[in-house]
Parts: structure tokens; C-alpha cells; sequence
């Protein structure tokens, strides 16, 4: 059973198509990159995924659990860490973690507990009355992630979560997730910084005009294209033919 299996999703926003008959397969335990140029419909399909945009075609499971007929358990098995943060602005660290674990029927005291860890990993502990709009670039995507993990999902998909952060945080985010996924959580990590999806991610797939256009290990793309930068290897594989 894969962590994510996806089947001929299409994805149109009215007559647009965004994605194209993607079909996608991600192992459990993985630590997946999910890459490809701006518009290229990769939000698009985390957004089919978890529920927040409707599938036009094809099927997604999630661990086995279809993400339509069976959204409730779906659900429960994934976290989101999402491209663009939608947090109520006067919320603090805590509140904005107990509050994501009610939608999950997690008890306030037990919440609490959670968060509290969470926040000490993330090294924010001390942050934790500070309300959101307070806090740096780097510790607002450190309460995203936090919130994507307090139902403790098997599956954590992060969309952009390094987008405009500095060397120092990026690199402190990494650990985090790299020490998570060796606990065992499968990660879809979409990013721009190639060296990133280098450094983490066992395998990737390039998505263009909301199709896969190639799907590799990590190292062994790297093996065929003489050790190359990801990054120069990305760039020839999606440049257009003029
Ligand atoms: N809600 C929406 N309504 C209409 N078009 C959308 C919507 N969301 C995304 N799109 C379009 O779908 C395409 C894919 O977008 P997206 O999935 O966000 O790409 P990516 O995450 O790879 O940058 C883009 O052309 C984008 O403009
Ligand atoms: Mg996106």
C-alpha cells in the first residue's frame, strides 16, 4: 500500500486545466519532492489531496483511504503545511495549535501537551504567548508546521515551507523534518531551492503543465547527468523547446 497513490487526477478551474491525468505513486516512509516550475499545478494537487479543492477526475488514496469516499479518514492520516498560511493573526502560538487539534476531537489538555512539544522542538517554546503577527517570517512557518502535525498524521505535506526564509532557519527546518521522516512520517516536500530537494529528498518528480514530466531517484538522476547540480539538471529537463 502506498502512502499516496494518485490515479488520472485532473484538476480544472472552470475550463482551465491545472492538472492533467497525473498519476503518482509515493512509497511509505518516503521523503518525496515534489518540484516543478511556478504554475505548473503542484499546489493544485496537494489541494486535491487534503480536501481543499474538489478532484474533476481520477482518484487519490491515502493510505489506502480514497480522499472522497472516505475523506474523514483521509483526513485524520495527513498534515498540511500550506504555501500560503491562513492563521487568525491575534491568535498565539498555543491557541492557534489547540485550536487545530479541536477540528480533530483532540482534547484541550491533551492539545496542549502536544503543542507544548512541538514548540520546544521547534525551539519557539518561549514565543508560545506571543501572538502570531508578532512573529518573524521564520517562526510563522514553524507554528505551520507545528499546527500540520498536532493530529500526529502519517503523512506531512509541505508546500513551500522554506519560501523567503534566511540560511540559518531554512537549515533548522531541514533537521526538524529530516528527524521526523527518520521516525517514520512520510514527507512531500514541494520547493524552488533545488539544493534543498537535493539534500532531502530520496526521490522527486518534476511536474510541468500539470503533468508528470519525469520521476527519479534523487541520486540516481544525478549518477545519469555526471553529478551535475539538481539545479542544472532541473533546468534542462524543464526548459521549453523554442
Ligand atoms: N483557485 C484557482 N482558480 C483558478 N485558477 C487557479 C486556481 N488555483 C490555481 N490556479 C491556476 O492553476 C495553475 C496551477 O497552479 P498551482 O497548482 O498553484 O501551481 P504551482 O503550485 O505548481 O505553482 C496556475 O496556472 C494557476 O494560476
Ligand atoms: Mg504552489
Amino acid at each position: 500500500m502506498y502512502a499516496i497513490e494518485i490515479t488520472g487526477l485532473t484538476k480544472k478551474y472552470g475550463s482551465f486545466t491545472a492538472v492533467n491525468n497525473l498519476s503518482l505513486s509515493i512509497p511509505k516512509g518516503m521523503f518525496y519532492g515534489l518540484l516543478g516550475p511556478n504554475g505548473a499545478g503542484k499546489s493544485s494537487t496537494i489541494h486535491c489531496i487534503t480536501g481543499l479543492a474538489n478532484i474533476t477526475q481520477g482518484t487519490i488514496k491515502v493510505l489506502g483511504k480514497d480522499v472522497v469516499t472516505d475523506y474523514q479518514e483521509a483526513r485524520k492520516l495527513v498534515g498540511l503545511s500550506q504555501q500560503d498560511i491562513h492563521i487568525d493573526p491575534y491568535f498565539t502560538m498555543d491557541q492557534v495549535l489547540v485550536y487545530q487539534a479541536g477540528y480533530f476531537g483532540i482534547p484541550a489538555g491533551e492539545a496542549k501537551k502536544r503543542a507544548e512539544k512541538l514548540l520546544k522542538q521547534f525551539g519557539v517554546w518561549e514565543k508560545r504567548n506571543e501572538i502570531y503577527r508578532k512573529l518573524s517570517g521564520g517562526m510563522k512557518r514553524k507554528v505551520e508546521i507545528a499546527k500540520a502535525l498536532i493530529h500526529k498524521p502519517k503523512i506531512l505535506i509541505l508546500d513551500e515551507p522554506t519560501a523567503g526564509l534566511d540560511v540559518q532557519t531554512r537549515k533548522d527546518l531541514w533537521e526538524f523534518i529530516r528527524e521526523q521522516n527518520k521516525q517514520g512520517l512520510t514527507v512531500i516536500l514541494t520547493t524552488h531551492y533545488l539544493e534543498e530537494a537535493e539534500a532531502l529528498c530520496e526521490k522527486i518528480g518534476i511536474i510541468t503543465e500539470g503533468k508528470l514530466h519525469i520521476e527519479a531517484n534523487t541520486q540516481e538522476l544525478k549518477k545519469q547527468h555526471k553529478n551535475k547540480k539538481l539545479e542544472e539538471i532541473f533546468l534542462s529537463l524543464t526548459e521549453k523547446k523554442q
